[in-house]
């Protein structure tokens, strides 16, 4: 989703906001624009789609010092040149970019700047005409932006440049986020430390509704009433080659070839020097006194959400309930006397699961975040943090996290079990291993996978996934990845459901991919596969050694049942990969879709 970088010191903005930008495509946008400063003023450029595109223009830009950049996904107005960021007031005098949604804006515009001509059709463009409004009013540049932020009602990340002050960046943020990083000589600011982290490691955090100054050798932060705020900063620790490519063609390629090495990292971070699987005992305890979990999370995450369910009901023994976070923040269900509410979220910045996260603190409710990003929104917020250990993902479409997430959850499940001796019959650490090394083998079959993407998706309309108890779970997140990247429609369904109205529209070569890896359940997804043959399906059947049957597509190692779904998927991840390689699509930035979604 939107992204913001701004600079001040001594070199050339232009080409640290660029590089920075870079670092943010990965969240998704549909344009960009950066203003830089120097003695002549502020200018501004933009582009529609790409950052390639914004170097072309920038090369007629000027060499300041200090500037702002952003990338935007189009909320309010098309993604074209007058609703791109930056946005200027009519004189000029300042210049903006704003991540998030103002709610409040229409009737900001018509209470204070209703003969204001606006050029855009966007909220932001409000914001900085009210700044220049307060400013003709006689406010100092500082006052006008505090009076501003003091009316704003919704979320937005902002800084603020003013052509008649080349010292100061004008920051402040409200459930968006933005960081500020700290240099020797320069400081910055950024909607995640991954876009700076080539200047600088070392960032502050900021809280909403702060007033925060960056110049070029001081960060004075304030609350509204002018208070003046310490903040201590934190190192972030990314390594910056983990956001590279390397050898691989897409992030996403690479990506999925890292999750054995993510499996193994997680297995040494949550264990003790005993060989024993360790979570903190807080966690431990708050887990072990609900009396019911309720997972929120979206997307992929909702997708791990719901495998690890049946963990922590089938290990831990906790009733548990998954909700889609922009559903629940609305239709919150009757909830039970002593909740624990399990947020998970690969980028922990995700609005929508923030919003409900925000309602159940106020309502005292304990909350763990079990993210990928140290230092995160919703992992600064919640009571504790599980960390998936994953490194930066950077593909919009989410792999690594996802099955990070599934063995979090699974080692969470199996410590409380034990912590509450309940009979573990299976040793995770050697069923982990094990997930690990089928894993490696799914990946070193890439060509196989190749293959299937060739003989059923290569030039399909749509395809349905199909699977019983986890293996249906694993068909959602299957459909999701190969829809998101390959804008194949697809739909994962439970085997026995398909048959009550979807079945209507498999035709003569539907592709129908069937997960086969359930004991239990095999000869029942097996009978749903013939029920759609019979009506002139091309099956794909992934199934597992010791379940499989003559005629298999393909047949992933043996582990253990409940841990299927980090294997399988696997293959699914790689089939949706070639499926969108093939049809010559970005993988790594589909169309329409943000990495970090900060609006709800
Ligand atoms: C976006 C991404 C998805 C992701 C979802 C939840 O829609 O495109 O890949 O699963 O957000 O994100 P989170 O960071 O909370 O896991």
């Amino acid at each position: 989703m939107c992204g913001i970088v701004g600079y001040i010191g001594t070199q050339n903005a232009k080409e640290i906001l660029l590089r920075g930008l870079e670092k943010l495509e990965y969240r998704g946008y549909d344009s960009a624009g950066i203003a830089t400063r120097d003695e002549q003023g502020v200018t501004v450029t933009k582009a529609q789609g790409r950052i390639a595109e914004l170097r072309k223009e920038t090369e007629k830009a000027g060499d300041g010092s200090t500037g702002i950049g952003h990338t935007r996904w189009a909320t309010h107005g098309v993604p074209n040149y007058d609703n791109s960021h930056p946005h200027q007031s009519s004189s000029k005098r300042f210049t903006i970019v704003h991540n998030g949604v103002i709610e409040n804006y229409e009737e900001l515009q018509q209470a204070y700047i209703p003969n204001v001509e606006l050029k855009s059709d966007t909220d932001t463009e409000v914001i900085v005409q009210l700044v220049e409004h307060f400013s003709n009013e006689g406010l100092s540049t500082e006052d006008a932006f505090t009076k501003v932020i003091s009316l704003l009602h919704g979320s937005y990340a902002l800084g603020l440049l003013d052509s008649e002050d080349s010292e100061t960046i004008y920051v402040a943020k409200n459930k968006s986020p933005l960081l500020v990083g700290i240099g020797n000589g320069f400081n910055v600011i950024a909607s995640d430390a991954l876009a700076m982290i080539q200047v600088t490691s070392e960032y502050k955090e900021l809280k909403d509704q702060e007033i925060v100054l960056v110049q070029r050798d001081s960060v004075v932060i304030k609350d509204l009433e002018g208070n003046h705020i310490d903040r201590e900063s934190y190192t972030a620790e990314i390594d910056a080659s983990d956001a590279e490519k390397g050898v691989y063609s897409h992030y996403m390629l690479k990506e999925i070839h890292e999750q054995p090495a993510v499996m193994r990292r997680i297995i040494q971070e949550y264990q003790d020097e005993e060989g024993n699987l360790k979570i903190d005992p807080e966690i431990i305890k708050d887990v072990h006194e609900a009396d019911r979990i309720y997972i929120i999370a979206a997307g992929t995450s909702y997708h791990a959400g719901l495998v690890g369910k049946e963990f922590l009901e089938k290990w831990a023994g906790v009733p548990t309930e998954v909700h889609v976070s922009s559903e629940f923040v609305y239709n919150t269900p009757l909830l039970s006397e002593k909740p624990l509410f399990i947020y998970i979220s690969q980028s922990g910045e995700t609005a929508d699961s923030r919003a409900v996260l925000v309602e159940t603190t106020k309502l005292g409710h304990k909350s763990l975040t079990i993210t990928n990003v140290a230092g995160s929104t919703l992992s600064r917020e919640a009571d504790h943090t599980l960390l998936l250990h994953a490194g930066p993902e950077i593909a919009v479409a989410s792999t690594k996290a996802y099955t990070a997430q599934i063995a979090v959850l699974s080692i969470l499940s199996q410590v409380v079990a034990k912590e509450h001796g309940r009979e573990a019959d299976i040793d995770l650490l050697r069923e982990l291993a094990k997930v690990t090394t089928a894993i490696e083998t799914i990946v070193d079959d890439a060509p196989k996978m190749e293959q299937i993407a060739t003989d059923f998706l290569k030039t399909t309309r749509n395809a349905f996934f199909i699977g019983r108890t986890m293996d249906y779970n694993v068909s959602l997140e299957g459909a999701l990845k190969l829809k998101e990247i390959s804008y194949i429609q697809a739909e994962g369904f439970a085997g026995g459901e398909l048959k009550h109205g979807t079945i209507a529209l498999i035709e003569d070569g539907t592709p129908v991919i069937a997960l086969a890896t359930q004991e239990g359940v095999n000869l029942s997804i097996r009978g749903n596969v013939k029920e759609v043959v019979a009506r002139g399906a091309n099956p794909c059947i992934i199934s597992m050694e010791g379940l499989e049957k003559e005629g298999d597509t393909y047949v992933i190692p043996h582990v253990y049942d409940l841990l299927t779904p980090l294997v399988s998927v696997v293959s699914l991840q790689l089939i949706s990969y070639y499926a969108a390689l093939h049809r010559d699509l970005d993988v790594d930035k589909p169309r329409n879709l943000a990495k970090s979604v900060t609006v709800e």
